[in-house]
């Protein structure tokens, strides 16, 4: 499977331009087509449902181009019903084309076929299909009665009158109805029965209708009436905004992770209901500041959010951002009203309850609200996305708490946010870490732990760590190359390291790792993979605020490929050989140059060849040659280049 590993993260701040709404991309692009005239339609958003849209109107019969490598597309109207009247459409898991589509093609006097994805197939649509058959239309249910795939066959529209739908499952099934009744030309009015949810998505469709010349009349949210004899005509030009959901991540981001983080693209003009998040995240005590075309958040004065019981019908989406943000507030939060999470790109709040409790929250679930008590820490997890964009997003707020969090199958972000993660990375600060590696004796320890001091950060001397399994291996007798029986000792490893002292189960091991036998019994375990797996969690999780110096064979490779600064440090044979020498003098200890010498170099040729994580000095890594050097020096080299990355005192 594959997965995203975001770092902890010490805090977010920056600027955020956003991706095209695709609330409003998805139906100018309907309207466009429905229209008479051309309309230019500029920041449309690039994404896979706004490719199901583009694909069906294409099929469909409507003309449409892309300008060069440009957001904006031209789309010539073809004034009224499509022109194609047969025709098989895939729609992916786009529910802002699927429905509106239903609508427009059961009016469209054609034969259709529309179907989607397997979820697609999962989401309702029976409320839609009963109001259109009302009008006369003629639409089977192929697969579940009430769900989708569709067949649309041509059949007497009685246009007219009063139509009834529900509003209390999904109001897409309102905005399909509005959007499709001007095709009939003839003054139809809608009831909404039961309680209309997600209101501001019906005042997107308003908005963008009478855009298009279609302004319909309605009595509070329970009653709407389409006008006859009027038709789409093209605004001309129609500018896209920014997405209000997908600003929620980066608003949640400023007001976890400090900020200020600035969206770009929405503000207080914005036509879409999610901007509401934005207050939201004020009455969690974050602070926000909104202009025309931008909104900014940044965290609360104190620090933490506060907890929070609200009503979030109106913002369903968005209100997912809020269910993370909840672990870091001060207590425990509840999201009501939020029933249709159970109709989406999955089951949202089974979802939720079960990634949530992964970070360590607890949470009660409920038909239509989540309760989610927030840990006392957040606990490292590997998240499942469910085919579901929103998901993968707002669990990468969780690195802001500086925990480490994998998300499975993060390209289920291309549904409305292609470039998401990449983003996210532009205003998350990820915890820096310095990865040193060298030749043995090279002096990584020395210049490792003095920096680490330095910076005031924390230092992971990981060799130590294969040190103490071989140690462990071999006083509970187990054979060093016995991969699974070691692997199980690494992964349980009762060792701690308190200041400069080493401990294994209440001992202090310090001097003994440092044995020959344990140095030639971590050579050993050192190049079997599943000890090396078996370790690989407990050294990320030294990652903490504000920073990590870590030195090792694959510090800069695997455990921490994305270390800022990366440091290769070696001296001549020779010079390390001095160096051992000295060592050994000073204890007491007999030596001899010659010998040293050789040791080393056959160490050498060992670790360079081995097939398991080999020396080498990574194309990324500064080489750091200390032969003639001593050991403040290179600590003054390693410093240079974490301050020219500007990590130093954050
Ligand atoms: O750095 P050191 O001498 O304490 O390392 C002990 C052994 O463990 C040595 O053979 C290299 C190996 N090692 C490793 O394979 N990967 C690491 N991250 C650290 C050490």
């Amino acid at each position: 499977m594959e997965f995203l590993d975001l770092p902890p993260m010490l805090g977010a701040r920056g600027r955020v331009r956003l991706p095209g709404s695709k609330s409003i991309s998805n139906r100018s692009l309907l309207l466009a087509a429905l229209a008479e005239g051309e309309t230019d339609i500029r920041d449309l958003l690039a994404s896979d449902d706004v490719e199901r849209m583009l694909d069906a109107l294409r099929a469909l019969g409507v003309q449409w181009e892309r300008e060069g490598d440009t957001d904006n597309y031209r789309v010539r109207g073809v004034g009224g019903p499509f022109p194609v009247k047969s025709a098989d459409l895939f729609l992916g898991n786009a529910g802002t084309a699927f429905r509106p589509l239903t609508a427009a093609l059961a009016l469209s006097g054609g034969e259709y076929m529309l179907s989607g994805v397997a979820r697609m197939h999962e989401r309702p649509i029976g409320d839609l299909v009963d109001a259109l058959r009302q009008a006369g239309a003629d639409i089977e249910y192929t697969g579940n009665e009430g769900y989708p795939p569709l067949h649309i066959r041509p059949a007497a529209i009685r246009p007219g009158g009063v139509l009834k739908v529900r509003g209390d499952v999904s109001s897409q099934f309102l905005t399909a109805l509005l959007m499709a009744l001007p095709l009939t030309g003839v003054e139809t009015s809608i009831e909404v029965v039961g309680e209309l949810i997600s209101k501001p998505y019906i005042a997107i469709t308003l908005d963008l209708m009478a855009r298009f010349g279609v302004v319909v009349e309605r009595e509070g949210w329970q009653r709407f009436t389409v006008p006859g004899g009027v038709r789409y005509r093209s605004p001309g030009t129609l500018f896209v905004e920014g997405d209000a959901s997908s600003a929620s991540y980066f608003l949640a981001a400023g007001a976890i992770g400090g900020g200020p983080v600035r969206v770009e693209g929405v503000g207080r003009n914005s036509i879409q209901g999610d901007v509401r998040f934005a207050d939201a995240l004020a009455q969690l005590g974050a602070s926000i500041e909104l202009g025309d075309n931008w909104i900014e958040a940044s965290a609360p004065e104190g620090g933490r959010l506060k907890a929070f019981d609200l009503d979030l019908n109106h913002i369903p989406d968005a209100a997912m951002t809020l269910a993370v943000a909840a672990v870091f507030a001060d207590g425990p939060c509840v999201l009501r009203n939020i029933a249709s999470w159970r109709v989406k790109e999955t089951d949202r709040i089974a979802a939720m309850a079960t990634e949530l409790r992964k970070v360590g929250a607890e949470v009660e679930e409920g038909a239509d609200y989540l309760k989610v008590v927030p840990p006392q820490s957040l606990r490292p997890a590997a998240i499942d996305t469910y085919d579901d964009h929103r998901v993968a997003m707002c669990f990468s707020l969780v690195s802001l708490g500086g925990c480490r969090v994998r998300i499975n199958d993060p390209k289920c972000v291309n549904k409305t946010f292609p470039t998401y993660f990449q983003v996210f990375g532009e205003v998350a600060a990820p915890v820096p870490v310095v990865a040193i590696d060298g030749p043995s004796a090279s002096g990584k320890g020395t210049v490792g732990a003095r920096v680490a001091e330095a910076l005031g950060w924390h230092h992971l001397d990981s060799g130590s760590l294969y040190r103490i399994v071989a140690l462990a291996a071999l006083r509970a007798g187990v054979d060093l190359g016995d991969e699974e029986r070691v692997a199980a000792i690494a992964a349980a490893l009762p060792a701690r390291f308190e200041q400069e002292r080493v401990w294994l189960e209440g001992e202090d091991v310090t001097d003994v790792i440092r044995s020959e036998t344990c140095s030639s019994g971590a050579s050993k375990v050192a190049v079997l993979p599943a000890v090396r797996a078996a370790l690989l969690d407990r050294q990320r999780d030294y990652r903490a605020g504000p920073g990590l110096v870590a030195e090792g064979r694959d510090m800069g490779s695997v455990v921490f490929a994305d270390a800022s600064v990366k440091i290769f440090l070696t001296a001549s044979v020779e010079a390390r050989a001095e160096r051992r020498y000295k060592q050994l003098i000073d204890k007491g200890l007999p030596a001899n140059m010659e010998s040293l010498m050789q040791d080393l170099r056959e160490r050498d040729a060992r670790d360079a060849a081995r097939a398991v994580a080999p020396l080498q000095k990574l194309p990324d890594a500064a080489l750091l040659d200390t032969t003639s050097m001593d050991a403040e020096q290179a600590v003054a080299f390693v410093l240079d280049r974490v301050r020219e990355r500007g990590l130093a005192g954050r």
